[in-house]
């Protein structure tokens, strides 16, 4: 009798732990403003903080509207550098400059999480940037130490170009001439600051009509890897094994991998029927399900990925492709472009 009675107590506060505890889940977007009707910082800061349970964002520039719209909202904010920019921060008196005028008047009342210094500088060029690239992050990083912070990182994210191979994940590679010269150095210093190595892992430019399954966490019958005997089932995780495998040919496997980009349109050019509303929140609801259930990846069993699904809206101004433009969760006017439980009070509780 005592026992049921203490059991049930302790369903009842199971289930009040369930209606009242916010979602546990952290999720990132990258908030893009590239569009001519979307509405201002502070109302967006308003909306993910109220009605989202979007704990981080990342903005691809250091707007000071967004830096003050953030402030007290306890979101995390990671910033970029413009890839154009890189060069001049490799110069410490710069560096400290730009720290002094762009992040101290913020935070920590704006809880400023990563620098990213430029976006896929690797894949873009031109060799002039990709030679600056660390010398810029080192000497930031410095800067921020000068500036007694210590709570806000460097990176910088890669596009997958950087894989010279990925199939079978275990026998992946970084491209040769990118891996010792650039990419060992920047892990090193990622290990040395305890920092993250971001990619930016898109299987919508991979898709086929034949792996389409595959590419959006459907059923199938997936990819075997004889040598590690794991079946891969999706490519997100064939793509992050790839990335793992090729930092532990280099010897960095302890260091943290970030996914700084992810994600599908829900629209886009007629020939393109694959970007549609389905798949986009097949897409983003499986990474999202990825991330919250911790289960992690065959070769990273039980890791987390800080992730950011791109994007926070879809952006009129971005292109050429009507895909470009339609990569949003949200329209410009907050409704949902469909809905993988991001809106707060909509998880389903599994
Ligand atoms: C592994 O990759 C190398 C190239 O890096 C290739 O020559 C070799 O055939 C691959 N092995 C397997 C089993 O795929
Ligand atoms: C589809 O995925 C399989 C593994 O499941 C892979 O061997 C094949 O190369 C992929 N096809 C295309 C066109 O990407």
């Amino acid at each position: 009798m005592a026992i049921s009675k203490h059991s049930s107590h302790h369903h009842l506060f199971l289930l009040l732990l369930l209606i009242i505890t916010p979602a546990v889940t952290s999720i990132g977007v990258n908030y893009g403003t590239l569009g001519d009707n979307l509405p201002p910082p502070a109302t967006v800061a308003r909306f993910l903080k109220s009605n989202t349970i979007i704990d981080r964002i990342r903005i691809f520039d250091f707007n000071p509207e967004v830096l003050k719209a953030f402030a007290g909202t306890g979101i995390l904010v990671s910033v970029t550098v413009p890839n154009a920019d890189i060069p001049s921060l490799t110069d410490p008196w710069n560096a400290r400059r730009w720290v002094n005028a762009n992040i101290k008047p913020f935070h920590p009342a704006t809880k400023i999480h990563y620098i990213c210094v430029g976006t896929e500088v690797l894949h873009w060029g031109p060799q002039n940037i990709v030679d600056h690239l660390l010398p810029a992050m080192r000497v930031l990083h410095a800067a921020l130490v000068k500036a007694g912070i210590k709570d806000i990182k460097i990176s910088t994210p890669h596009s997958l170009s950087i894989l010279f191979s990925s199939n079978p994940p275990s026998n992946a590679s970084f491209r040769p001439g990118w891996d010792v010269g650039n990419l060992a150095p920047i892990l090193q210093f990622h290990r040395r600051t305890k920092s993250g190595f971001m990619v930016n892992p898109y299987t919508y430019y991979a898709y086929s009509p034949a792996n389409e399954s595959y590419c959006l966490f459907k059923p199938n019958a997936g990819l075997y890897d004889k040598a590690t005997r794991k079946r891969y089932t999706n490519q997100f995780d064939q793509l992050m094994d790839a990335v793992y495998v090729s930092m532990k040919k280099l010897g960095y496997s302890d260091v943290e991998i970030i996914v700084a980009e992810t994600g599908w349109p829900s629209g886009g050019d007629p020939q393109n029927t694959h970007a549609n509303v389905g798949n986009a929140a097949a897409y983003d609801g499986g990474v999202m399900k990825k991330v919250s259930s911790g289960v992690g990846t065959p070769l990273m069993p039980g890791r987390r990925f800080e992730t950011y699904i791109f994007s926070l809206f879809n952006e009129n101004l971005k292109g050429p492709s009507l895909d470009e433009k339609n990569f949003g969760l949200f329209r410009p006017d907050f409704t949902p472009v469909f809905d993988i439980g991001i809106m707060r009070g909509s998880q389903v509780f599994l």
